[in-house]
């Protein structure tokens, strides 16, 4: 069988996840694969048509499609975002339609599942046959039980296109409305008291809601906002994955492109920062995405600590709970708080106006007051993963994040409690006695709650 592999990641062949197609390739000699460096050569695929042509007859002849990428930031790189936009904006869809397709991923399972929620959704989109997908730690080919793992998967890829397996589909297509937004009369204006206020956007001229929300949110304050449009912005190019940021978070497009300074000067001085963009496919735009993958120079450490954050998107946010899981997990993750999100979906204009008035209005309220939320399990979650990783085996080379952690007291383990250490060693050698057991049981929840009534009495 033909497998036509678009590999994701920017460092092209000198990749971890093609070492995982390497290893499948041994495995299955029987099998011919083509890989093809998306991410690496993005710049020529969409200059080129050429190019595309290409990329589009490979998988036209091809039995099987295998994404295969890096997890970056929640998802796939940026370049790789760009050529799932370049598909449908150039109909090339019906190329992929019927083709079976898995998706293979390497990372350290930090929002893995946001990663493959997505692609899972765009082969749904493009109507081709999801068999499997696989979520490979970076290091698992170490391990031989792993390997006998991705050697099943791969095995069970084969045998489905083989066989002309039924495929489920687990995403049904977006709806789109059209409705133009129409913002109404001004209403009370917020003052911002000092607080700096940036607005990043990636709007385009003909993206008119997402125009419109903006200009009516920035005109929701009594002074000046800032408003930056990441496509005014010289970008080079998007993250390289080369980790040369790793010792001091130097990156190497520093003094190259207008990312960083902006990125230092502008994003970390404010107090209230509004991101706002189009829905493209099932994700922001790849504009955006490079915005994410380019921060990737501050390592795995929070930069946008106790800052208020909104989002003003135009789409059909409710229908991708995906999307919505990978903002709230990006918001909490910088430490930060998401005080709202702003769509055009419900076709209100009247009801839009109010939101983004009370967005101001509440943004500039909890910069006063200095409310973060607590963190949920997203948040909780990843930065647990987060802190045993930099503790442990990203230590090296993420020198720059150990610093951090260690000045940020991110390294926050359990075993470190000394006090509650004690105390649960001494329970659990009382617990053996059945009437201490019994005991326990009869006070349980009168214990549970007494620490917590002595604070409210207090
Ligand atoms: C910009 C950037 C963003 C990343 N984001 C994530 C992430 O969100 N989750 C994760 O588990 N790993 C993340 N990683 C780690 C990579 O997924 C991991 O190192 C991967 O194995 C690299 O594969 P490659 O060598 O094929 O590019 C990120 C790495 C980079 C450079």
């Amino acid at each position: 069988m033909k497998i036509t592999v678009l590999n994701g990641s920017p460092k092209g062949m000198i990749s971890v996840t093609m070492q995982y197609v390497h290893y499948i390739q041994k495995e299955y000699p029987e099998h011919e694969f083509n890989i093809i460096n998306i991410s690496q050569r993005i710049k020529k695929i969409e200059s080129d048509e050429s190019a595309f042509q290409e990329i589009l007859n490979e998988v036209k002849f091809s039995d099987g499609v295998l994404w295969a990428f890096p997890v970056y930031f929640f998802l796939v790189p940026a370049n790789y975002k760009r050529f799932i936009e370049l598909i449908f904006e150039r109909n090339a869809e019906s190329v992929f339609a019927d083709k079976y397709t898995a998706c293979l991923t390497t990372s350290i399972h930090f929002f893995d599942h946001t990663a493959h929620n997505y692609i899972h959704a765009i082969c749904d989109d493009l109507n081709m046959r999801s068999v499997e997908s696989f979520s490979a730690d970076m290091g698992d080919l170490r391990k031989a039980a792993e390997r006998e793992r991705l050697h099943l998967f791969a095995g069970n890829f084969f045998d489905a296109i083989e066989n002309r397996a039924p495929t489920p589909k687990s995403y049904i297509p977006v709806a789109r409305r059209d409705f133009d937004y129409l913002p109404g009369e001004a209403g009370d204006s917020v003052n911002a008291g000092g607080k700096k206020v940036v607005v990043v956007t990636d709007s385009q001229e003909y993206q008119v809601n997402l125009v419109r929300m903006v200009e009516k949110f920035q005109a929701s304050f009594s002074g000046e906002i800032e408003v930056i449009n990441l496509h005014a912005l010289d970008i080079k190019g998007s993250c390289l994955g080369c980790i040369q940021c790793a010792y001091d978070n130097q990156c190497v497009y520093q003094g190259k492109d207008d990312y960083i300074d902006f990125y230092n000067t502008k994003l970390k001085t404010a107090d209230i920062l509004i991101f706002a963009g189009t829905i493209q496919d099932r994700y922001l735009s790849s504009r955006w995405k490079m915005f994410f993958d380019r921060s990737f120079f501050n390592g795995h450490a929070p930069s946008l600590i106790g800052k208020q954050i909104g989002f003003i998107i135009s789409g059909a946010l409710s229908q991708i709970p995906n999307l919505r899981q990978v903002l709230e997990a990006y918001v909490e993750i910088q430490h930060a708080n998401l005080v709202g999100i702003v769509t055009d979906e419900y076709g209100d204009s009247a009801q839009i106006d109010s939101l983004l008035q009370n967005l101001a209005r509440t943004l500039v309220q909890f910069a006063d007051s200095g409310y973060v939320k607590t963190p949920t399990f997203l948040g909780v979650g990843g930065r647990k993963l987060f802190r045993d990783e930099i503790w442990g085996r990203l230590r090296f080379p993420f020198r720059a994040d150990y610093l951090t952690y260690k000045k940020l007291g991110l390294f926050d383990f359990p075993q470190k409690n000394y006090k509650m250490r004690i105390q649960s060693a001494i329970m659990s050698l009382l617990l053996k006695s059945p009437a201490f057991r019994k005991e326990v049981n009869k006070k349980m929840k009168d214990e549970m709650i007494k620490p917590l009534q002595k604070i409210i009495e207090s």
